[in-house]
């Protein structure tokens, strides 16, 4: 199985290391526009392999999409990260065009490839992505409520003090600062509803952390998270190539489903072979989906910004 990842840089480049490191495909190509960037970390990961122990091949390659020929799942991490002080939104006019532009080429090269977006705004590049290739909609997973679910796991298992591994919960709407929603009323640990043991003011703390998990990293960094967003990709990227299943909320194309239509936005999905395989309806209560058509109306204001390029 073939992957390439577009963008080689910190979190193309984690996205390759995991995906490497876990075998989850055969060969990786990492592609970027900076001469001999993605060809660096390509040599620099294909050297840890010897050590670690994977099979997995991975070349880089500037601007070389004949490279990519026949990927089964393209990840498009391209465009510029957000710097501290800034919203994920404020990226749009330069990510859209090179978003629009990579998807295009990609597509020529791949014409049956499933396409994970990646880059910010993200739900409003998975709408773009869509728009502007016109393939079918359950090719173009955006990949925010895995990592965004990811951020509210690990903050219930810091309030719990238990193993994150044992906390199952989910973050669905947009991948945004003020438009995630992270479903506390469905969050478990082992089965039990964390609403047991943490009071509403500890609750309130966890959907806060986690609803500026990216920007708090932002301003840690000076620059977006990576070992979270690639550990993420990888987990979605594993389960369409290998055809898990798992669910695991996405942003997607909404068509009347949570009562919303032409939008992408995060929403729990079954992943595997055809990238989204079914849209999963949890039966929101009136005030999640009040949340959820709040979040709708702030990414769809984000997608008018669109008109002009699509
Ligand atoms: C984050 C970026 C990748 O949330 O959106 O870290």
């Amino acid at each position: 199985m073939k992957v390439t990842i577009v963008g080689a840089g910190n979190v193309g480049a984690s996205c390759a290391e995991y995906i490497a490191i876990k075998e989850v495909a055969s060969k990786i190509v990492l592609l970027d526009i900076k001469k001999g960037f993605a060809e660096g970390k390509a040599l620099d990961l294909m050297q840890t392999s010897t050590t670690l122990g994977f099979n997995t091949k991975i070349i880089g390659v500037t601007n070389d999409y004949a490279a990519t020929s026949d990927s089964d799942v393209v990840v498009i991490t391209s465009g510029i990260p957000r710097k501290p002080g800034m919203t994920r939104e404020e990226l749009i006019s330069i990510n859209a065009g090179i978003v629009k532009s990579v998807s295009e080429n990609i597509l020529k090269h791949s014409p049956k490839t499933i396409i994970v977006v990646v880059s910010n705004p993200m739900d409003t590049m998975t709408y773009l992505t869509l728009k502007a290739t016109g393939i079918s909609k359950n090719r173009v997973i955006g990949m925010g409520g895995a990592l965004d679910s990811s951020r509210f796991k690990t903050y219930l298992s810091i309030a719990l003090n238990r193993p994150a591994n044992d906390i199952q919960g989910m973050v669905i709407g947009g991948h945004g600062d003020t438009t995630m929603i992270p479903l506390t009323r469905l969050a478990s640990y082992n089965g039990a509803p964390v609403s047991q043991y943490l009071n509403q003011k500890e609750l309130d703390k966890v959907i806060s952390s986690t609803m500026v998990g990216g920007a708090t990293l932002t301003k840690l960094l000076g620059t977006s998270a990576w070992y979270a967003p690639g550990a993420s990709v990888t987990y979605l990227v594993d389960s369409i190539l290998n055809d898990q299943r798992k669910m695991i909320p996405c942003s997607v194309l909404l068509q009347g489903e949570y009562d919303l239509d032409d939008i992408c936005i995060g929403v729990p999905i079954i992943v595997g072979a055809n990238g989204i395989e079914e849209i999963i309806d949890i039966k929101l209560n009136k005030l999640e989906q009040e949340k959820l058509e709040k979040s709708a109306k702030a990414v769809k204001n984000m997608n008018l910004s669109l008109q002009t390029i699509i």
